[in-house]
C-alpha cells in the first residue's frame, strides 16, 4: 500500500484535512490573482475622476451615517436590475473608491446610477424627511446633515491618505480642497457625492 492510497488518506484525518486545505488554497489563488493583473478590474472606465473634495466629504459622511447598511451600490448584471437600475456596475468605475461602497443589503434601493436622477433639491427635502416625497418610506430622517458645517480641517489629510492609495490627486487639488468645503454643509457635501453616483458610464452607455 503506497503513501498516497485511497485507503491511507481515508484513514489519516489530519493528513486528509491537510490535503484538502492545500487543494482548495491552489484552487482560491487560480481565481483570484489573475484579478490583480486584469485591466478590467484594475483600470479606471474611460473618463472617471477621483471624488473631488466635497464629493469626497460626502461619501465620508455616507459612510459615517451607515447608509451603506440599507444601500448597496452595485447594479448585477440581471434583465431585471438592469430595466429598474441601468446599466450593470463594471469593475473599473470602483478603482478609486477605497474602501468600495459595494454594500450587502438592500432595505432601500441600489444607489450606483443615482447621480442625475433627482434634483439636489429633491434629495435635500428627501434627507430632511423622506417621508415627505415618499409617504410609505421607512428610511430616518438626517435633519442636522442641514446645519452641520463640512469638515475642512481634516480633508486635506483625508486627500493626502487617498494620495498615498493611488488615487491621482494633484497637490493644486488637495491644496485648494478647504477652500472648496468654505461655507458648505454636510448636505451639500452629501448631495454631491450622491449627484455624482455611476455617473461615468452613465454618460456614455444609457
Ligand atoms: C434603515 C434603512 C435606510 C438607511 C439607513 C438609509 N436609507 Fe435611504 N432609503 C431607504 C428606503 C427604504 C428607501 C426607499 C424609500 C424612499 O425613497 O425613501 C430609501 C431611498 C433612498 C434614496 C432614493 C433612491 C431612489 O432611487 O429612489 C436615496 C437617494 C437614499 N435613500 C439615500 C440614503 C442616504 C444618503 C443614506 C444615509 C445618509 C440613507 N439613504 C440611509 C432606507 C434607508
Amino acid at each position: 500500500m503506497s503513501f498516497f492510497s485511497h485507503q491511507t488518506l481515508e484513514t489519516k484525518l489530519p493528513l486528509l484535512i491537510i490535503l484538502m486545505a492545500v487543494v482548495v488554497s491552489i484552487g482560491g489563488l487560480v481565481l483570484n490573482i489573475p484579478i490583480f493583473f486584469q485591466d478590467s478590474t484594475t483600470k479606471p472606465v474611460a473618463g472617471l475622476k477621483p471624488y473631488t473634495a466635497l464629493q469626497l466629504e460626502g461619501r465620508d459622511i455616507y459612510i459615517r451615517e451607515g447608509c451603506h447598511g440599507c444601500h448597496t451600490q452595485m447594479v448585477r448584471p440581471f434583465r431585471s436590475e438592469n430595466e429598474r437600475y441601468g446599466h450593470y456596475s463594471v469593475a473599473g468605475e470602483f478603482v478609486y473608491d477605497h474602501p468600495f461602497q459595494w454594500g450587502s443589503r438592500r432595505t432601500g434601493p441600489d444607489l450606483a446610477r443615482l447621480g442625475e436622477r433627482y434634483s439636489d433639491e429633491w434629495h435635500r427635502v428627501h434627507l430632511r424627511n423622506p417621508r415627505d416625497v415618499v409617504p410609505d418610506s421607512n428610511m430616518p430622517n438626517y435633519l442636522w446633515l442641514a446645519t452641520t458645517p463640512a469638515d475642512a480641517g481634516t480633508i486635506v489629510k483625508r486627500m493626502g491618505a487617498l494620495k498615498i492609495l493611488g488615487i491621482p490627486y494633484t497637490d493644486a487639488e488637495i491644496n485648494a480642497a478647504p477652500t472648496e468645503l468654505e461655507g458648505k454643509t454636510e448636505e451639500d457635501a452629501l448631495v454631491a457625492y450622491m449627484q455624482y453616483l455611476g455617473m461615468t458610464l452613465k454618460r456614455t452607455i444609457r
